[in-house]
């Protein structure tokens, strides 16, 4: 165990994050990573929590990834709460935030970019063609400077924990992909720093989402037909005032679509608008 510092540490530049990890390094001692937008929630905090069992040394970075939202999505709206971020994260075992500017990541005449094909095909890349690249630039960005042994992301975003691992695999980056299950508000939401722009009437309908996947779920193993519970998940959405983006099955390993259902791991995945508030869930099958 090392001291759990009341405020760790914020590192704002590569250099300054590389120096301390590379002491940690020095001293044979694991370092794991849990990368966020900020705007922390239970969530992120479980993350946290389950970092510490993974390791001695825990980072955290914050960062607002520009590259990933398109010119129309909420980037400048997107909350940056530092403060109350800093103030979740104390006494949690965090032993460093990496909190760079943009410019620190993205300085200027900045023209890379990695694409992962495999699992980022389809589902959210049909309708955020630009995120991926963006995800998968960032992470490698902060896989670098925070050299750790592991990272910990939720399973909430399914797609994108798969796209990170298939990336980490082919680079051949030295880090753990681990992915943690979905944390929920008790009425079954998925926790999520989007669902903060939900009106009241929009939240008392938002749990809708996850029932429709637990509904399909049970169908499907129960053995009715893909095609027909896939269609009445979307209709039952609509009905509840979701506009859908996709319900979809796919294999839980690849996301690729399924082509025998009896013997693949199976994964459900829905994205659907309430409002101006794009939500997402997923559940095994
Ligand atoms: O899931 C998120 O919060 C972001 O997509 C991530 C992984 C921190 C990359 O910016």
């Amino acid at each position: 165990m090392t001291e759990i510092l009341a405020n760790p540490p914020i590192d704002r530049t590569v250099a300054a994050m590389r120096w301390r990890v590379a002491g940690w390094r020095q001293a044979s001692e694991r370092v794991a990573l849990v990368p966020t937008m900020g705007a922390l929630h239970e969530g992120h905090l479980t993350l946290v929590k389950a970092a510490r069992e993974k390791a001695l040394r825990v980072v955290v970075s914050i960062f607002v990834n520009p590259a990933q939202f398109a010119p129309n999505e909420d980037f400048a709206a997107y909350p940056r709460t530092e403060d109350s971020d800093l103030a979740a994260l104390s006494g949690l075992g965090v032993d460093a935030v990496f909190a760079p500017n943009v410019e620190e990541i993205y300085p200027a005449g900045f023209v890379t970019a990695i694409t992962v094909g495999g699992p980022s095909e389809g589902l959210e890349t049909s309708f955020r063609p630009h995120f991926f690249g963006g995800v998968a630039t960032v992470i490698a960005k902060l896989f670098i400077a925070c050299a750790p042994d592991a990272a910990i992301f939720g399973e909430k975003d399914y797609q994108q924990l798969l796209v990170i691992r298939r990336m980490a695999a082919d680079l051949s980056l030295p880090v753990e992909v681990i992915g943690h299950a979905t944390i929920r508000e008790a009425d079954g939401l998925a926790l999520s720093s989007r669902n903060a722009y939900l009106t009241p009437a929009e939240r008392a309908t938002a749990p809708a989402l996850n029932k429709a996947l637990v509904r399909a779920g049970s169908a499907i193993r129960a053995g009715a037909p893909v095609a027909r519970v896939l269609s009445a998940a979307s209709l039952d959405l609509k009905a509840a005032g979701f506009r859908v983006d996709y319900v979809e099955l796919r294999n839980a390993e690849t996301l690729a679509p399924v082509v025998d259902f009896k013997t693949e791991k199976l994964r459900l995945l829905v994205a659907a608008w309430l409002g101006k508030t794009r939500l997402i869930d997923n559940i095994a099958v």
